[in-house]
């Protein structure tokens, strides 16, 4: 059923709605009121976390263009990456993956990346330069190659993070308030990396009249001026694109400031004892590039006494389990301190 007049096809690729859970052993711990959990990290195996609900639309317009090939673009442990590739080898379409290494290439395949070659994904590796000032120039001469070989491609920004994609989580947070109900005051962190999570949930608080609900993203990369850019420009393009009555006054654009700690995929100590916390008193796992620096923001955010008293804090788990077994070297417990 449709959640909007407005809400564009969708291919129905997700394990839907996703549990709510609570965790109050894990909140003890921390000496918190009370904390509970999206668990978006379950909305599939291969397909898991929070990509796959932005596909399900994008990945629907493809098939209505007439593509068979889907090409998209990230880091070499892209979680959207694998999810692309989880999806095209169900729906027999070809996958072709560019991922950016910042130094050689990978000799043997781990966690996401191990998961893009078995779902047999194409993949080419391309340098950080390559793909901030000739990333329109590579993403084309991929797509003529493609074409050239008789193919019908459909490319896919960075993270799904467009328009169509927006829709993920409009829907997510319709999910949401049906869980939770729409009248009492709730509080939801996520991680913010290509900005499409955070811009589909305040779209959603707007849509769906959730007065007494917050979206607040933690910056996993870049500044919160960038971040203030990026959201709103998503925003403003969705809003545009399907002719929504949503106003910027409705939908405020808040961030955490100070969690992305040294840098994107640099871990540091907060995030990586939130993750150790979430795992050995709530039984689940955060991820070491995006969650658990989110986490680490939505705790210091309640400690520091700069939430709401009386609202309930939601922590969106928009996934990322497949990373975490990429890097084992960050759990040597010397250097984490343990
Ligand atoms: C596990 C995980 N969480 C959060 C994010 C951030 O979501 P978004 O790109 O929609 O901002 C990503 C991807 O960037 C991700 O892979």
């Amino acid at each position: 059923m449709k959640i909007h007049p407005q809400e564009p096809d969708r291919l129905q690729l997700a394990s839907l709605p996703t549990p709510i859970v609570q965790a109050q052993r894990l909140a003890d711990h921390w000496n918190i009121d009370r904390l509970v959990f999206k668990r978006d990290d379950l909305t599939g195996l291969e397909c898991s976390g929070n990509k796959i609900r932005k596909l399900e639309y994008v990945v629907a317009a493809a098939l209505e263009s007439g593509a068979d090939t889907l090409v998209t673009i990230g880091g070499v442990q892209s979680n959207h990456c694998r999810a692309t590739a989880a999806v095209a080898a169900r729906l027999g379409l070809h996958c072709r993956l560019l991922l950016r290494i910042d130094a050689a290439e990978p000799s043997t395949p781990v966690g996401n990346l191990l998961l893009d070659e078995l779902l047999g994904a194409d993949i080419s590796y391309h340098s950080g330069e390559e793909f901030s000032s000739g990333r329109q120039h590579l993403i084309q001469g991929v797509m003529g190659v493609l074409r050239a070989a008789g193919k019908q491609p459909y490319f896919i920004d960075m993270g799904a993070s467009i328009p169509l994609g927006s829709w993920g989580y409009i829907r997510c947070f319709r999910e949401l308030a049906d869980q939770l109900g729409a009248d009492s005051p709730v509080d939801l962190y996520c991680a913010t990396g290509s900005s499409g999570t955070q811009a589909g949930l305040m779209l959603g608080k707007a849509l769906f009249g959730c007065d007494n609900w917050t979206v607040t993203g933690v910056p996993v990369c870049d500044d919160v001026e960038y971040f203030q850019r990026e959201i709103r420009r998503l925003e403003r393009a969705t809003v545009s694109e399907f002719g929504l009555d949503v106003g910027e006054e409705l939908t405020p654009i808040n961030l955490l400031d100070g969690f992305k700690g040294p840098g994107y995929g640099v871990p540091y100590a907060e995030a990586i004892a939130a993750l150790r916390s979430c795992a050995r008193y709530a039984g689940l796992l955060l991820d070491p590039v995006y969650t658990s620096k989110a986490m680490a923001g939505m705790l210091a955010n309640i400690r520091a006494g700069r939430a709401r008293r009386e609202s309930v804090p939601v922590f969106v788990h928009t996934g990322g389990a497949f990373g975490l077994m990429a890097c084992s070297e960050l759990f040597d417990t010397t250097a984490t301190g343990k």
